[in-house]
């Protein structure tokens, strides 16, 4: 079946992290219909039990894909990909790209031997961390965080509000405090939030090298659409399933292309 140009490329977060994705399609595929969902009514995912996150992962993409008929969906926040992207690929006949944090690349980059991870307390407790670790990083010391206070100051920072810089310093503890910390020289970004805040990590954190999914995510959409024709035809648009405090994101959003906002 010949590909509808107009079909948006559906990009789903939990939150604003997601953007850091869209900037980096926009880059690949500029001409692309894309409409961003964020979950801010579930906002954060990262502190939800498994059980908790699944489920509404997969309703809400179940019930947008049908109501929105994207020609694919990017799964843009690492904590509901490394739970509930096997589910909702049963489900779904649409392609489904997921998020997957940097372990392979890190790997590959580290100089030291000592990688740190900071991702949702979800994301670094999945068993999914665990096999791209013993795939990716074996004779490697891989430090994992879970910093719930990153989503909170990069939600902060693209309101255009202060970023409180104690987050960002118990971010920072969470990982040169462990054994090995100090060691660090490369750190996977695993929250697609966290990107929103490389400068003010990098400040504390000293010389070390970021790395997260986003491009790589971009290309394997560009790689799964090749070939197909893209045209908008209607403004790009951002979709939430809360209205509440969501008028103070409309720089963010029109900056990337999202002039309008529904709820969904
Ligand atoms: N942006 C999300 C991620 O990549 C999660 C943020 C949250 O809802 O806790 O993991």
């Amino acid at each position: 079946m010949t590909q509808d140009p107009s079909a948006p490329i559906l990009l789903f977060d939990s939150g604003v992290g997601g953007l850091t994705v869209l900037d980096a399609l926009r880059r690949e595929l500029p001409d692309a219909p894309v409409i961003y969902a964020a979950d801010n009514a579930g906002l954060p995912y990262g502190t939800k039990s498994e059980a908790q996150i699944a489920a509404r992962v997969s309703g809400l993409l179940g019930r947008m894909t049908e109501r929105l008929r994207p020609r694919l969906v990017c799964i843009a926040c690492n904590t509901a990909s490394t739970i509930a992207l096997a589910s909702v690929r049963e489900v779904l006949e649409v392609p489904i790209v997921g998020t997957v944090p940097a372990i392979k690349p890190a790997a590959a980059m580290t100089k030291t031997g000592v990688i740190g991870l900071l991702g949702t307390q979800a994301t670094i407790r999945q068993s999914y961390v665990d096999r791209l670790e013993h795939e990716f990083a074996q004779g490697k010391r891989l430090i994992r965080h879970g910093a719930p206070e990153l989503v909170e100051a990069a939600e902060a920072r693209l309101r255009g509000q202060p970023v409180d810089p104690r987050l960002i310093q118990r971010a920072v503890d969470g990982l040169r405090m462990q054994p090995d910390g100090d060691r660090i020289d490369t750190v996977v970004l695993a929250c697609t939030h966290f990107p929103l805040l490389t400068q003010e990590l990098g400040d504390l954190l000293g010389s070390v090298q970021f790395i997260d999914g986003a491009a790589g995510i971009a290309r394997r959409v560009a790689y799964l659409t090749a070939g197909q024709g893209f045209s908008r035809s209607k403004p790009d648009m951002a979709l939430f399933t809360s209205a509440e405090d969501i008028a103070a994101l409309a720089p963010a959003l029109a900056q990337r292309g999202l002039c309008e906002t529904a709820i969904f």
